[in-house]
């Protein structure tokens, strides 16, 4: 049976009338297949879309990691920036949009990893499309080259101390001294494995390795640089997922605190964009996660010719900041996770803060944000959308908004 795709879906699937789902398809196309519930499957592209082009991965078709690499650039730059522009007028927002800035290929420098044993040994990758097998991906373009080798350390340490049962999920990040690695769901900790993983951490030269968040062995500190500040996060904590996009983000939020003295960033991480800020501006720095808050204050210490930064560990879902507490600001940075932060922005915007910097890993609750300060009298001036998830559906944004 034959389908014309209408539209991408917020998966990155293409939607056929029905719906029908038909993955790794663009709108135009006409599409032949056999449907499985509202699943195409055995799909074959009948009439083409210009925007097409060959996927650059030779493991595109099984890896579940990318959902877009069969359209060119612009068609993926028109996408996401389609989603972020459709939630915001469903608000009745309209606003200018700022290129788009996506991450080179290759540039992750954070993955998850999924890791089993074997009969023979171990494997490991990324989940297959709409699956839970494991692919192998060892031309992956996705991550950044030094982080191609936690590849083999995932399948080591599944090896090792993986369960028959279940597959270890190894999440890994690029530091200045290495591989940064937490791993879960392996085996339980006791004391010969305690030992085995800490000689394991040397024969792999891990810079650190937790196994479920604890810290098991710390050969060099990972550290990661925040402007001019030298960071150890805790085991699994938040860091942006490439350094451009980072640099994008940051750049944006500067320019939206341009002419703020006192800044309060909310949903602060272990500094990302606080330490940074801290050349320019004075900056409170509030986060859920006390580990994150006293490793941010830690690198602040040390580094050299920064404003006043203080840290604060707080449940901002629970006990957002109020006016009284934000008076004092005239800018903030907000960045929370994908729920986004009804709460906090109801405080921000009572407290008529002028200028706030949003970054957001949701479009729909940032608009839903963005609409109740537009509401109080502010405006959302420009938006860009920042792709450090290239080729995947996945949309991120920072957003300039200032009370007239
Ligand atoms: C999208 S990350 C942004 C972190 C940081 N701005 C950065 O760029 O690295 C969201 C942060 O919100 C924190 N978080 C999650 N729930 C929270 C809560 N209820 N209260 C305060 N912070 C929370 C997470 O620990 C995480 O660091």
């Amino acid at each position: 049976m034959s389908y014309l795709i209408e539209r991408l879906g917020h998966q990155g699937d293409g939607i056929a009338a029905g719906p029908v789902f038909a993955p790794m398809t663009l709108p135009g196309e006409r599409v032949s297949g056999t449907a499985i519930g509202t699943r195409l499957t055995d799909i074959r592209i009948e009439e083409p879309s210009a925007r097409r082009v060959a996927p650059p991965c030779r493991h595109f078709k099984a890896c579940g990691g990318c959902q877009l690499q069969h359209a060119d650039d612009v068609f993926v730059a028109d996408f996401k920036e389609g989603v972020v522009r459709a939630a915001l007028s469903a608000h009745g927002i309209e606003t200018q949009f700022l290129p788009i800035a996506t991450s080179p290929a290759r540039a992750r420098r954070r993955a998850t990893l999924s890791a089993r044993r074997t009969k023979k040994a171990a494997m490991a990758g990324f989940h297959g499309r709409a699956s839970d097998v494991i692919i192998e991906i060892p031309d992956c373009r996705l991550l950044h080259p030094d982080l191609m080798r936690a590849i083999p350390v995932a399948e080591a340490l599944a090896q090792h101390a993986g369960t028959r049962k279940g597959a270890l999920d190894v999440a890994v990040c690029l530091s200045r001294a290495g591989l940064d690695v937490n791993a879960s769901g392996g085996k339980a900790l006791d004391g010969p494995l305690r030992a085995l993983l800490a000689q394991l951490a040397g024969t792999l030269d891990l810079a650190r390795l937790a196994w479920d968040g604890e810290v098991i062995a710390m050969r060099q500190a990972p550290v990661q640089s925040f402007g001019a500040a030298s960071v150890t996060p805790p085991p699994g904590a938040f860091l942006q997922a490439t350094a451009e996009g980072e640099a994008a983000l940051l750049a944006d939020v500067r320019t939206a605190l341009e002419g703020a003295e006192w800044v309060v960033d909310l949903f602060a991480g272990c500094g990302t964009f606080a330490l940074p800020l801290a050349e320019a501006h004075r900056v409170h720095a509030v986060e859920g996660d006390a580990a994150m808050t006293e490793a941010m204050d830690a690198g602040w210490r040390q580094a050299d010719r920064l404003k006043q930064l203080t840290v604060e560990a707080r449940d901002l879902y629970r006990r957002p900041l109020l006016p009284d507490e934000l008076k004092r600001f005239d800018g903030a940075v907000i960045d929370p996770p994908r729920a986004g932060a009804e709460a906090q922005m109801a405080q921000l915007i009572r407290a008529k803060v002028p200028r706030v910097a949003y970054v957001s890993c949701n479009p729909v609750t940032f608009a839903r944000d963005a609409a109740m300060a537009v509401a109080e009298g502010y405006s959302v001036d420009a938006v860009r959308v920042v792709d450090q998830f290239r080729w995947s559906s996945h949309v991120e944004l920072v957003a300039r908004l200032t009370r007239i």
